[in-house]
């Protein structure tokens, strides 16, 4: 019997494009890619902006620069989106579906925006669309998600999803830095951007979140903005408290149940017990924790960026498109729990750290004690620290609702010996069974 032939259509040869170009291309794979796709996968074609561009790797007879075309070829079964952006990406990826090839990228902000009705439209195509590198790179959480664990109810997802951000935070509990400093390092190990907004205020792993909660769990909430929280008010301060107090800080991506048709969807810098398998997570590693229903918790960790660890993963993801369409399949996207109500963040209950600078007079503390209380906020440590004529106090509240956190800020900001009020953090329960 001939072994069937597939075709791919690349567009990008960046970090991730370029690596997967190099693995589709090397010799010693070319046996399991055979036995993966169960095909010969041809590459007929990789679209760039700049054709001129040095590109190690690639060969140069395959390079185009009209990647609409690309996406268009009547003989390309598999698009590979390795470009970015929403726009022009998304025309690329509904013209390649609406003729019934199949998509795959890594494409995380238009996933996030996008996805659930492009998954619709791979649907009524008969075609496959496939994301597993725009979530945590080179961990094949949804896959794991989708499959292995597809009967399974997942009460909560606790994912360190963006790896700027946890070296930021790694570099300020290990070795001290304060967030200006570590921040500069980052940028300085190409970890994070010129301007590192879309890490350190979250909204890439907000995006992450998004797509972890619609794409993956099947609990799509359309237009229900996520919850987000980034780490630049983050101090050494706080990072050195949290330590004493036996917690480490990291950025954390959360979907949660609540109750029996409530979910919650933030991203927010949380105090994460030492013992927690989420603690041990350094430097620009990712991980996601699961707590499932019958399973229990379940971890994973590893490179969550990165040239070569994206490109397995856009590997793993072509391999089974290939196989599917070989076996003329595709996979059935996930269905919508359209019961399912988002909490608002603010209704939720954690115990929280705060901390604040005061002027070291008589009667400061009855006055913050008395905000406190006007809130029902009630403390559960209290530590003071004095230096010159201002002290710093820090505390770890009871069980409170972040909205009744947030008025008693307020209320803190208008007291005249409040000098300043550092970040509030939640605290993370340990969720280890
Ligand atoms: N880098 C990572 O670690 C990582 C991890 C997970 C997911 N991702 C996702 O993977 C995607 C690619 O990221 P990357 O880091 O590889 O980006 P990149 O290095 O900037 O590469 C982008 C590539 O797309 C090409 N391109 C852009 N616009 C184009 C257009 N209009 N027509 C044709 N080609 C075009 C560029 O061509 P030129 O080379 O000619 O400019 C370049 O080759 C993004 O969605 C990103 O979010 C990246």
């Amino acid at each position: 019997m001939n072994t069937p032939h597939v075709r791919l259509g690349v567009i990008g040869a960046g970090n991730v494009g370029r690596a997967f170009v190099e693995m589709l291309t090397d010799e010693s794979r070319q046996i399991a890619l055979l036995d993966g796709a169960t095909a010969v996968l041809d590459l007929v074609a990789v679209a760039v902006r700049d054709l001129d561009a040095a590109r190690v790797g690639v060969d140069r007879a395959l390079l185009v620069d009209d990647a609409l075309a690309v996406a268009a070829r009547d003989d390309v079964d598999i698009l590979v989106e390795l470009a970015g952006g929403v726009e022009p990406a998304r025309t690329w990826i509904e013209t390649a579906l609406r003729r019934g090839a199949s998509v795959v990228t890594a494409n995380k902000t238009l996933m996030a925006e996008h996805g659930t009705e492009l998954a619709r439209l791979a649907h009524e195509n008969g075609a496959d669309l496939l994301y597993e590198a725009s979530v945590a790179g080179g961990i094949p959480i949804i896959r794991a998600l989708r499959t292995s664990l597809a009967g399974e109810k997942i009460n909560r997802v606790l994912g360190i999803v963006n790896g700027t951000t946890n070296f930021i935070l790694s570099q300020m509990t290990s070795e001290g830095r304060d967030y200006a400093e570590a921040l500069k390092e980052a940028q300085d190990l190409g970890y994070a951007e010129a301007d590192p907004t879309a890490d350190v205020e979250a909204f890439d792993a907000a995006a992450k979140v998004q797509i972890l909660s619609s794409l993956a769990i099947g609990t799509a909430l359309r237009g229900e903005p996520i919850s987000r929280e980034g780490i630049s008010a983050v101090r050494s301060v706080d990072v050195e408290f949290a330590r004493r107090a036996g917690y480490v800080i990291k950025l954390i991506g959360v979907v949660e149940r609540v109750g029996e048709h409530g979910l919650s969807r933030r991203t927010h810098p949380a105090f994460i017990p030492v013992e927690h398998p989420l603690a041990a997570v350094h430097g620009a590693m990712n991980a996601v924790f699961i707590e499932g229903d019958k399973s229990g918790p379940l971890m994973w960790l590893g490179q969550g960026a990165g040239g070569a660890p994206s490109a397995t993963a856009v590997l793993g993801d072509v391999l089974h498109a290939a196989r599917n369409r070989v076996s003329g399949r595709h996979d059935v996207p996930f269905s919508v729990d359209d019961r399912l109500q988002s909490v608002d963040a603010g209704e939720l209950s954690s115990v929280f750290y705060l901390s604040l600078d005061v002027r070291d007079e008589p009667g400061v503390l009855a006055q913050v004690a008395g905000v406190f209380g006007r809130h029902q906020v009630s403390i559960q440590s209290m530590e003071q620290s004095g230096f010159g004529r201002e002290a710093r106090l820090s505390f770890l509240t009871h069980e409170v609702k972040a909205r009744d956190v947030a008025s008693t800020i307020e209320d803190l900001a208008q007291l005249a010996s409040v000098d300043s009020i550092g970040a509030s953090i939640r605290v993370i329960d340990g969720g280890v069974a």
